[in-house]
């Protein structure tokens, strides 16, 4: 088959690694950049780092507000999809790269699978949480992580096409860590002990738009007393420019870091905090108790199993649980085995097998 595989933002070029490398051996994949994420850090280090061949185009969108980034990734995905003719789109997450590229998927009737299905925060005022449900109303096969993503998709009347397969993020992390620990000087760059500082990361528009949880956050982390390092997502920068707040030298700020360096902050932390999802399951697959600073998370997985707790963006409730949480000893595999690309690959080598099958019986 020939496929075409979308992505625009930085957890997405991580992702597609082990999903490009699976499918690769039977099928011909076009990747496709839609350029929403575009600054080198945020972009091009992944690519450079984790060898990703260069993306076949790179539409170039950009920043926007969410209709003019997802109209425009729409625009440019419709004249790659003419142009191509793929048998099969492929888009993960959340991002408006996945929702652009799936609506034009499939006004164009071309089949595609969504990788990360039917995850929910049941927060309708996130844009990702709307994303995700018009994604899923509309893919042809749904790969989930998890028993209660394919529950939800039960639950919404979604049934054909749902393969419970793990997740891609934890193949990317398999694959990549003994790298990361091999070539990453991160800590002595930074001058960090192993388990003597805490990482924290913070995108979320609910934090960063939000100047009462930005400060809020940012409080109580300039008083834990500890080494804190906060790789900064630009659109946290930005907010934060325009915050009056004095930080501590306790808590340092650093560009967006690149994929090696950040496996090996993560694994090295004390703790982490943040509201990203990749970086809650990261926490988890490497077993350092994590603080999700939102009131909500879609990883109900990692909370239900002790190793990650809510806890807002109440500087009260961030300070009480910094140095008391406390996760338990137990680690059950909750998100698959690390080889959710190729259960991927398989389940779509079998779909065009059937398919050519179905083809020539009605002929
Ligand atoms: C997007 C995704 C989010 C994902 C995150 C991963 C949507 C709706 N959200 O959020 O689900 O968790 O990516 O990081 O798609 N910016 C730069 N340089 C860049 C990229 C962004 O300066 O290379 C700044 C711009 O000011 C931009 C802002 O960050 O407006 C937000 O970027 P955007 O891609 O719209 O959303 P994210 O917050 O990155
Ligand atoms: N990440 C990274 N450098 C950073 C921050 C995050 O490489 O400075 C990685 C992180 O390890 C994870 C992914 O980016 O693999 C998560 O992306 P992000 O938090 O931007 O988005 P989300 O997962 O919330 O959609």
């Amino acid at each position: 088959m020939k496929i075409i595989s979308v992505v625009g933002a930085r957890p997405e070029f991580i992702q597609t690694m082990p999903v490009s490398r699976a499918i690769g051996a039977f099928h011909q994949e076009i990747l496709v950049h839609t350029g929403q994420h575009y600054d080198y850090k945020m972009s091009q280090q992944f690519f450079d780092e984790l060898e990703i061949p260069m993306p076949h185009y790179n539409l170039g969108v950009g920043s926007g507000s969410q209709a003019r980034q997802t109209a425009e990734i729409m625009v440019g995905m419709e004249e790659v999809m003419l142009k191509e003719k793929p048998d099969y789109v492929i888009v993960r997450g959340d991002t408006n790269s996945t929702l652009a590229a799936a609506l034009t998927s499939s006004k164009l009737c071309i089949p595609f699978a969504h990788i990360e299905a039917g995850e929910r925060s049941f927060n309708r005022r996130m844009p990702e949480e709307v994303n995700r449900i018009v994604v899923d109303s509309l893919a042809d096969r749904h790969f989930c992580v998890s028993e209660m993503a394919v529950r939800h998709l039960h639950s919404e009347g979604i049934h054909d096409g749902v393969y419970q397969v793990g997740d891609v993020m934890l193949d990317a992390l398999l694959f990549a860590l003994p790298m990361a620990r091999a070539k990453s000087d991160v800590l002595n760059r930074l001058g960090l002990m192993p388990r003597r500082y805490s990482l924290v990361t913070i995108h979320r528009p609910a934090n960063t738009d939000d100047p009462l949880r930005l400060k809020s956050i940012l409080s109580a982390l300039n008083q834990t007393g500890e080494t804190v390092i906060l790789p900064l997502h630009p659109r946290t920068r930005k907010a934060l420019e325009a915050l009056d707040i004095q930080l501590n030298d306790s808590l340092r700020i650093i560009d967006p870091v690149g994929y090696f360096d950040m496996l090996v902050l993560e694994e090295n932390a004390r703790l982490i905090a943040t509201d990203s999802g990749g970086v809650q399951r990261e926490a988890y697959y490497m077993s350092i108790p994590c603080l999700t600073l939102r009131d909500e998370t879609e990883w109900v997985g990692t909370v239900e199993v002790g190793w990650n707790r809510l806890v807002g963006a109440e500087q009260k409730n961030i300070l009480e649980n910094w140095f008391s949480f406390s996760p338990p000893s137990e680690h059950p595999f909750i998100y698959g085995d690390g080889n959710a690309a190729q259960h991927i690959a398989g389940i779509l080598a079998k779909a065009e097998t059937m398919q050519a099958f179905e083809k020539e019986g009605s002929l």
